[in-house]
């Protein structure tokens, strides 16, 4: 075997016995890099006699030849194998059970919101939406409550920093300026509820500066009080699930309604425990009324023409009741093991099967 023969098969087992791509790339700069065995021997062709060259080149391209053509072949090989064992490695087990994962809760104030809405939409209630931020307007003025009205004092309202047209905007002290929204966009019959954030400068147990509210209002031409009456007697006793809950309805005031009431729902309070539903005792649970001429006026309804009923609910204190929450305080806490102790599993369908909230939407 001539010296350039052994060499050829001493370079292709070298190409052979690579066991990776790195290995095999250090073989290919040997042989055939700058400095490599074959690139060497192409350099001493120039000092060959003519002769001589010719036939050494050749012998040197088909070597070369060889170990490419082979090294290719090997790459090849190497990188099928390596994908194979990398398959195999990261295989996915897809029997394996998969870990459990955390999953959120619906914090007891939305289940409530839900419920409510599942409730009044069944009545026929579509949900009306308006500003955290209000004007004076809209919140007091047009509710019947001018400026200096004493019962502004009722509500101790946030005023916000800054002065439009010498007025300074507040952040809404009651859903009710959502009423009037309605009725300036939308002529009557009306028939919406407002659920929404609140703001009054207040904090204990039961109160949070930042709190709840349902809305509803009726205005057509022959709502009157008996149907005020007969649609929340309806509501409380579907929102408590009870068939049946002993109610008054207290004279009271509100510069928006006239006559004005405030309703009450029948519990017992024994052992420090409150069940609703039956017993001795009462419990203030709504405010509501006859929507008074001056609202219909100011948003240039004729109040001759057109009458309804209003009522406003605190949300936060229904979800307290319902689901025996002591402290209205930990509702905005974002408390972990609270909202997995009070929280709801998500999808829970409102307990009236009345299907998904908000299917009524908000026309405005
Ligand atoms: N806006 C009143 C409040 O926040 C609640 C209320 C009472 C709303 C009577 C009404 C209503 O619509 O008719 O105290």
């Amino acid at each position: 075997m001539s010296e350039m023969d052994t060499l050829q098969t001493e370079l292709l087992a070298q190409v052979e016995k690579a066991a990776s791509l790195a290995d095999l790339d250090a073989v290919r700069v040997s042989v055939l890099g700058k400095k490599g065995i074959i690139t060497e021997k192409m350099k001493t062709l120039g000092s060959m006699a003519p002769e001589e060259r010719k036939a050494a080149g050749q012998q040197f391209n088909t070597i070369k030849t060889a170990v490419s053509e082979a090294i290719e072949a090997k790459k090849e090989a190497l990188e099928e194998s390596e994908i194979n064992a990398r398959l195999t490695q990261e295989a996915v087990d897809i029997t394996l059970p998969v870990r459990p994962e955390h999953q959120g809760r619906v914090h007891p104030l939305y289940q409530t919101y839900d419920e409510v809405i599942a409730i009044f939409g069944q009545m026929g209630f579509e949900v009306a939406e308006g500003p955290d931020i209000e004007d004076d307007f809209h919140n007091f003025t047009a509710l019947n409550t001018p400026k200096d009205h004493p019962a502004r004092q009722m509500q101790d309202t946030f005023y916000l920093q800054g002065e439009e047209n010498g007025e300074r905007f507040i952040v809404r002290t009651q859903t009710s300026a959502v009423q009037i929204r309605t009725m300036e966009a939308q002529k009557p019959p009306v028939r919406i509820i407002v659920p929404g954030r609140t703001y009054r400068c207040d904090y204990d147990a039961t109160h949070a500066p930042m709190f709840h509210q349902v809305e509803g209002l009726i205005v057509d031409k022959t709502t009157n009080m008996a149907h005020l009456k007969g649609c929340l007697i309806e509501f409380v006793k579907t929102f408590f699930e009870l068939d049946d809950v002993p109610v008054r309805f207290r004279p009271s005031f509100f510069p928006f309604t006239e006559p004005s009431a405030e309703m009450d729902i029948g519990c017992s309070r024994a052992n420090g425990e409150l069940k609703i539903g039956a017993g001795s005792d009462w419990l203030e649970i709504l405010g509501c009324g006859m929507v008074h001429p001056n609202v219909l006026k100011a948003c240039n309804i004729d109040p001759n023409e057109y009458q309804g009923f209003a009522f406003g609910i605190g949300l936060d204190r229904l979800a307290m009741l319902k689901y025996a929450i002591p402290d209205l305080r930990t509702f905005f806490e974002s408390d972990l093991r609270w909202i997995r102790h009070y929280g709801f599993v998500p999808l829970d369908i409102p307990s009236t099967g009345a299907g998904l909230s908000m299917t009524g939407g908000n026309k405005r």
